[in-house]
């Protein structure tokens, strides 16, 4: 059985993400999405709301686990005896990042895992969890870039509606 990790803040999940998501979940059998517990950032959503949003927004898809994880992405995926990790790029202000990303997970890992990269579909190109949080702080209209479930969430964390 082929399985990845797609790992991610997901704070929150965004229409970008879920594209990602449904595509990579075609290609393997089965996909985990791993949020990460980051002790260092304060998010928008915490570790259990994320996840909570992520199962609510994939459960029409059966060949998906969402988990949590703190650490490195590495000993992670050693854990889980996973070694590939799914990956988006949506321009190529996010090339640099990803490959220092990948090769460093790669060199970690002694080469046991790979990271393989989806290109984002165009229409959720400009798409970022930053730029839905920040639209919608201002009461503006997310409708485009999250689930309505979601759009409300977040609204009912800026005490919007
Ligand atoms: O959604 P994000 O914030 O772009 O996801 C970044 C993520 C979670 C993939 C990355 O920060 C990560 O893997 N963090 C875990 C710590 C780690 O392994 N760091 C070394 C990677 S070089």
């Amino acid at each position: 059985m082929k399985t990845a990790i797609y790992p991610g803040s997901f704070d929150p999940v965004t229409y970008g993400h879920l594209d990602i998501i449904r595509r990579a979940a075609d290609i393997f059998d089965e996909l985990i999405i791993s949020v990460l517990n980051n002790v260092r950032k304060t998010p928008l959503f915490s570790v259990e709301e994320r996840v909570k949003i992520l199962e609510d927004a994939t459960k029409d898809m059966p060949n998906i686990r969402i988990e949590s994880f703190s650490g490195l992405l590495v000993d992670y995926a050693r854990e889980k005896d996973v070694h590939v990790i799914v990956r988006g790029l949506r321009a190529i202000t996010d090339f640099e990042y990803e490959l220092q990303n990948a090769q460093t997970n790669r060199l970690l890992s002694g080469e046991e895992l790979d990271t393989m990269f989806f290109t984002t579909s165009l229409q959720y190109s400009y798409l970022s969890s930053t730029t839905v949080k920040e639209i919608a702080s201002y009461g503006g209209d997310v409708s485009g870039c999250v689930p309505e479930f979601v759009a409300e969430l977040i609204y009912g964390k800026f005490g919007i509606r």
